[in-house]
């Protein structure tokens, strides 16, 4: 589905800043997959994230989506089949716009529309029946300015719109980092939900141990760009927090940050 084959990713190259993130990384995730990525900080997670959307391109390597080279595709031309959201609940949604026209511009790109053909009548219905799935009484307020919604309905919204029309890649950098533990428990609830009912493959980097093991079906730790840890099938069904924790620091030879323990 996605392949990541001998990446090399160097920041910097020949100055004293030099930063080797990726030294023969490969990855490789099937369909379906959802997979959790825990990471301390700096190890490698967003530029992994940057590199599989095209918003940064590897020193070498190949990746591809689908059998398709992806390796040096713009990033717009992989934006309708890679979702993807951010930490920020302000970078995914227009805040002067209404529901209903940030859903329709999602719409109208992931369909490959016009942003200036006009919305149907049929197409406004389809948009509130899935701001209706959020179960946040957003279908009642399709004319509201989204900027006078919490930080929670906005990163739901931002979930909708990330899979109006379902993407073959979803990735979540931390997108319920920024919220208040009840938004973030229920923007948690909705990825799994939304993910699982549309079967969409997903990589969700994550601080969080706990969420980490109760969501997904993959669990991969990276240290200084390298997987230390990868458990999916049974294994991973069973898995405690503590296997968890002693399998990274067996693999990594450290104890994985105790800060990051305690979420
Ligand atoms: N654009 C950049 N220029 C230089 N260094 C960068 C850039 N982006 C990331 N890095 C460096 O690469 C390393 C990995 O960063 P990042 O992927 O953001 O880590 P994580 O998301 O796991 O915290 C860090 O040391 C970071 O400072
Ligand atoms: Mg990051």
């Amino acid at each position: 589905m996605l392949t990541m084959l001998n990446i090399k990713k160097i920041f910097n190259q020949g100055t004293p800043d030099e930063r080797i993130v990726f030294n023969d990384f490969s990855l490789q995730v099937e369909k379906g997959e959802f997979i959790t990525l825990v990471g301390g900080n700096g190890s490698g997670k967003s530029t992994l994230f940057n590199l599989i959307s095209g918003i940064l391109l590897p020193d070498s390597g190949n990746i591809t989506l689908n059998d398709l080279d992806i390796t040096t595709m713009l990033e717009h031309k992989r934006a309708h089949m890679i979702g993807r959201i951010f930490q920020d609940p302000l970078k995914g949604t227009a805040p002067h716009m209404t529901v209903e026209e940030n859903l329709s511009i999602a719409y109208m790109r992931s369909t490959k529309r016009s942003l200036f053909s006009r919305i149907s009548k049929k197409d406004k219905v389809y948009l509130q029946e899935r701001v209706a799935q959020l179960g946040l009484g957003l279908e009642d307020r399709m004319q509201a300015q989204v900027g006078l919604l919490s930080g929670g309905q906005r990163q739901a919204m931002t979930m909708s719109m990330a899979t109006i029309t379902t993407p073959k890649l979803l990735l979540l950098d931390e997108h319920t980092a920024a919220l208040d533990p009840v938004s973030a428990e229920k923007v948690m609830n909705l990825t799994r939900k939304i993910v699982s009912e549309l079967g969409i493959t997903t990589i969700m980097i994550t601080h969080n141990i706990s969420s980490a093991i109760e969501t997904g079906n993959r669990i991969i730790m990276l240290d200084s760009g390298r997987i230390v840890v990868d458990i999916k099938g049974e294994k991973r069904d069973k898995l405690t927090k503590q296997e968890l924790l002693n399998c990274f620091s067996e693999s990594s030879e450290k104890e994985f940050d105790s800060e990051q323990i305690l979420q």
